[in-house]
């Protein structure tokens, strides 16, 4: 008898209680891409003259034949920040109509505050809620499921989720069985819900803590870091590659596995995997793991070597941009690395590739980003002064005046001269 049930919620205290919004079960739809890479390329030519290395060795053991470098403005947060513009312009988003940022990230640029925030700050997203999310490589599709879940309960609409790595500033330039792997560089993709079925249609999210140490960053204040004398050494990659050989090639095809067998289809019925672009040798297994031909696994490892978290979006948008996804396909994205994680997601792909065009919302998102870069340094001036009281207010312009008089008589020289 649901109908006697009191419907208590509905009064809160004598007033209605505020408006609920729907949670009918909703699709989210992938509707925007975007990727951000460094211009500067470091060949493996080049990584001859830093490490004992050739690039014979580099290519042979992992296809990666050059990788991008940030230059020293380029932060984890700016390639973010672009990856996602490229991927609302693609969607047609306005920033104030997301209501969710979620980086993926294993460089943040700070512990807190999220490199999200700065992203939301930084698009002008101000209806938005932003965090970052650790599962390192397989970070991306870790949000991509948080982001497509709160769609699909009806709590959200329209979500940015990025993927972006500066990797080169974390790295040991002096260990050659991990720095000629790594590189930087974003991807993006906007999520939308809507009622027509298709867009993220399964997730496998998985992880094994006991393997913790065979792919590490420790942060500042970690045991793994610290000296007798009570200082910290500074914080660099350690992996145990062939550990990390073995565990991608055995967690990969299983996973995808599991994902389709979800939704009821099976690795034939895939038009295309993306996987996470660790080893050429790794994503080759891939293929035969779910015996399916090599050229249905995307893999663009030559040209940016393992971008961590950002290779997913960034394989995903160049996918796009080569005209190898239309609407109705299937594809799969895999992710595996540090925690140990990883994780496996089905995608029906359902959007239709447009080229961003110069319309009315292209000039309302430039007004919002301008807007964002004038409203930035605003604020953080008028929330210092809002933190001021009147007393020191007053004592501060005294201040300030004393401190003219002393410089103007400074100027004049000693009186009676
Ligand atoms: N150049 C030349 N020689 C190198 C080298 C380099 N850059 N790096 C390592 N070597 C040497 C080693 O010192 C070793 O020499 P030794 O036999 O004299 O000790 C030899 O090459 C073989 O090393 P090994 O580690 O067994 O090579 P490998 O075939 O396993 O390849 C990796 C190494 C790192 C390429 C491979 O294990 C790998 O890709 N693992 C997965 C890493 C990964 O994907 N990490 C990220 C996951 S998200």
């Amino acid at each position: 008898m649901i109908d006697n049930i009191p419907r208590s919620g509905r009064l809160l205290r004598g007033r209605a209680a505020p408006a609920r919004r729907s949670h009918t079960l909703r699709y989210a739809h992938i509707v925007g891409w975007g990727m951000e890479v460094p211009s500067q390329v470091l060949t493996n030519s080049d990584l001859e003259a830093i490490v004992d290395t050739s690039d014979e060795w580099i290519t042979s053991r992992t296809g990666i034949k050059e990788r991008r470098i940030a230059a020293p403005r380029e932060t984890t947060t700016s390639l973010a920040t672009r990856a996602a513009q490229k991927a609302l312009d693609v969607a047609d988003v306005l920033p104030s109509d997301i209501d969710l940022i979620i980086v993926a990230t294993a460089t943040p640029e700070h512990i807190f505050p999220s490199t999200a925030s700065l992203v939301q700050d930084y698009l002008g997203a101000t209806n938005a809620g932003a965090f970052d999310l650790s599962a390192a490589c397989s970070g991306f599709v870790y949000a991509l499921d948080m982001a497509a879940s709160k769609i699909q309960t009806g709590a959200i609409n329209t979500a940015i989720v990025i993927g972006a790595e500066t990797l080169s500033r974390v790295v040991d330039w002096a260990d050659r069985n991990t720095c000629i792997l790594f590189g930087d560089g974003a991807g993006a993709v906007v999520l939308r819900g809507s009622d027509t079925p298709g867009g993220v249609l399964s997730t496998v999210l998985r992880s094994d803590g006991s393997g913790w140490d065979m792919l590490t960053l420790p942060t500042i204040n970690s045991r793994d870091t610290y000296l007798q004398d009570g200082t910290h050494e500074l914080h660099r990659i350690y992996m145990d590659g062939r550990g990390v050989f073995r565990f991608a090639t055995h967690v990969i095809g299983d996973s995808i596995r599991d994902a389709l067998a979800q939704v009821g289809l099976t690795p034939d019925d895939l038009t295309l995997v993306i996987p996470h672009q660790a080893n050429q040798r790794i994503i080759e297994h891939a293929a035969k793991a779910l015996k399916i031909p090599e050229d249905r696994v995307y893999s663009n490892i030559a040209r940016y070597g393992n971008t961590s978290a950002a290779s997913i979006p960034i394989a995903l948008a160049e996918a796009v941009e080569q005209d190898r996804l239309h609407a109705g396909d299937i594809v799969a994205m895999v992710g595996f690395g540090g925690g140990l994680t990883w994780a496996a997601t089905v995608i029906e792909w359902t959007a239709v590739p447009s080229r961003p065009a110069y319309s009315i919302t292209w000039g309302r998102r430039q007004g919002a980003y301008a807007y964002a870069g004038v409203r930035r340094p605003l604020v953080r001036w008028w929330r210092r002064l809002m933190l001021l009281s009147p007393t020191t207010w007053i004592l501060k312009a005294r201040a300030y005046l004393r401190r003219r008089r002393e410089q103007l008589s400074n100027l004049r020289g000693p009186k009676g001269n």
